[in-house]
């Protein structure tokens, strides 16, 4: 794979922003959704030997001891133990994931995606195929990825690209600009990417949920959030489809 260009606009502000935000954690253990999705992610890593989660924020929102080894990686973090025992902490991009080809059974990113933006809408696409192909990279054969994002509806979505450009030249400071995606653009970029798709589902929102790093009503915000449990296929699967 070749290297990225830096896409990315907002890798200073997304870091500085989640950098110790106790905030954002505290909140999150408060939130029905978040709860929600806990259990769902419980589900998911249960058992796997070794997981990555992507975008982690310097906290876990699951019970490590569920998989037998958990890395860590975000904008952020610093090299080194994880807070658990069985966990490690690793600074690095998902565009340009710091680990070789087939490293972790399981790969999981929970609400990273529409962080991971660009100058342009052209770019917040191209910079989340980029990251799905990593995700695929660092996921070994017959290994297993977990998309947890806030997702809105095609005309939310038809709605930012209207308003992307204009909304970066008068922001200044506070939370990073976002960029969410239809629950059917993952799909397709998962897909295309070589994903094959075992499960699709909405998690429950609960009354209350996190948006800008502000707690809204459910009702008034178009987020959904969608999880994807996909599966690389295993090399000899991939023999099997090329013959
Ligand atoms: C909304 S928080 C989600 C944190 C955690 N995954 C969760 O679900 O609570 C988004 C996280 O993505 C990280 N992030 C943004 N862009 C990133 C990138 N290019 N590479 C790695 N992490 C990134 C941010 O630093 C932040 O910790």
């Amino acid at each position: 794979m070749t290297a990225p260009t830096n896409t990315q606009a907002t890798v200073a502000t997304n870091a500085a922003w989640f950098a110790d935000n106790d905030q954002y954690a505290e909140n999150q253990s408060k939130l029905e959704c978040y709860q929600h999705i806990q259990r769902t992610v419980e589900r998911e890593v249960r058992g796997v030997d070794r997981l990555l989660d992507i975008g982690n924020g310097g906290f876990f929102n699951f019970d490590t001891a569920l998989a037998g080894h958990v890395t860590a990686v975000d904008l952020f973090l610093k090299d080194g133990p994880g807070p658990t025992p069985n966990s490690t902490f690793k600074e690095g991009s998902f565009l340009d994931m710091p680990f070789p080809e087939g490293s972790f059974d399981c790969v999981m990113q929970q609400n990273v995606l529409h962080h991971v933006t660009g100058r342009s809408v052209r770019e917040n696409f191209s910079n989340m195929q980029r990251c799905v192909q990593e995700m695929y990279r660092v996921c070994a054969p017959g290994g297993k990825a977990v998309i947890v994002e806030s997702t809105v509806g095609p005309l939310f979505n038809l709605f930012e690209k209207v308003v992307y450009r204009p909304v970066l030249w008068v922001k200044r400071g506070g939370h990073p600009v976002t960029f969410q995606y239809t629950a059917a653009q993952l799909l397709d970029a998962a897909l295309k990417t070589g994903f094959v798709l075992e499960e699709m589902s909405f998690v429950p929102r609960g009354r209350w949920l996190l948006q800008f790093g502000i707690v809204w009503p459910s009702l008034l915000t178009p987020a959904v959030p969608v999880k994807l449990v996909l599966r690389r296929p295993s090399v000899a699967k991939v023999a099997a489809l090329a013959a």
